[in-house]
């Protein structure tokens, strides 16, 4: 595993590794605070991020390792006009490996072929975002003790949302996966992915727009923010944008082990007096972004 820019990168045997030394990490954080020691990881992050990149620099100074990097394009030379490729030749000689935002779709691909260390997409546009994947997988995994046999409804903007996309390549390789795709028509899923994955894969998938009806089908409600930065038209954004919110009401009609994830941040899609019910695992889900990231590099970095 050289770099990570799509989850697709990843086999199962791959995912169980990172999902397995993750949970190792969170049972025995201590026996790792120094796997890292004498090695950078250099965060480009040329879109806003809290947990991304906060988790992630997190995750390497809990390996013992440093961290450096910038945090908007505005803050680097590609404010003057430099190339994401000449970007790359240079933060190579800085750090052992590196996470990169970006909301062009591709462009940590683009880096990753000028790149002599690991390059990990830490999200590019509309398109993927893996480390949000694991971050899904292990909430998932240690809060329903299984990622296979499960419903699961996405809700919200399934069109631009970059962490749908990437979580629907991974659970596709799942036994048993059934994905109840929940939008308003303009937001529904892209053709490519309906087409490529759910129906090469052969699992079974219906779009719907309402929430309500299907509620007490789901073992998973993964709640996403329609994404206002990658509209053309702010009156589309206004129009679409309260779509669906979850509250209490809702939530009555759900299986009473329905977890609800989202990966943050939350805009209005979910009432925050859902914040107090025991399945409103979002919030632990941004924890576990930590673990996941931690494992990620260790692999990586191939420092086990
Ligand atoms: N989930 C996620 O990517 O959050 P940030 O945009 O805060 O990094």
């Amino acid at each position: 595993m050289k770099h990570l820019i799509s989850p697709t990168d990843l086999t199962v045997s791959e995912l169980s590794g990172i999902l397995d030394l993750a949970e190792k990490i969170i049972n025995d954080p201590k026996e790792y605070s120094e796997a890292c020691h004498g090695k950078k990881l250099a965060t480009l992050f040329y879109e806003p991020s809290t947990r991304t990149r906060l988790s992630f620099e997190a995750a390497m100074l809990n390996l013992g390792g440093s961290i450096l990097g910038f945090s908007t394009a505005d803050s680097s030379s590609a404010a003057k006009g430099e190339s994401v490729a000449d970007t790359i030749r240079v933060i190579s000689s800085y750090a052992d490996i590196c996470a990169m935002r970006h909301p062009k779709e591709g462009a940590p691909l683009v880096a990753s072929y000028h790149s002599s260390i690991p390059v990990i997409n830490a999200g590019d546009g509309g398109h993927n975002h893996p480390t949000q994947t694991l971050t899904d997988l292990l909430t998932i995994k240690n809060l329903k003790g299984r990622l296979n046999n499960l419903t699961i409804g996405l809700c919200g903007d399934l069109k631009f949302g970059r962490t749908v996309h990437s979580l629907i390549n991974s659970l596709v390789l799942y036994e048993g996966i059934k994905f109840v795709l929940i939008s308003p028509v303009e937001l529904r899923i892209p053709t490519y992915i309906k087409e490529q994955v759910l129906e090469a894969h052969n699992i079974p998938y219906e779009e719907v727009d309402i929430l309500e009806d299907k509620m007490p089908e789901l073992d998973i409600l993964y709640m996403t923010r329609v994404q206002k930065e990658r509209f053309f038209n702010e009156e589309d954004y206004i129009r679409l944008k309260d779509s669906f919110i979850l509250n209490s009401k809702k939530m009555s009609k759900a299986k009473d082990d329905m977890l609800v994830l989202h990966p943050l941040p939350r805009v209005n899609e979910i009432s925050t007096e859902v914040d107090s019910d025991p399945r409103a695992a979002y919030f632990k889900q941004a924890e576990y972004g930590v673990y996941a990231r931690m494992a990620l590099i260790m692999k990586m970095l191939e420092v086990e």
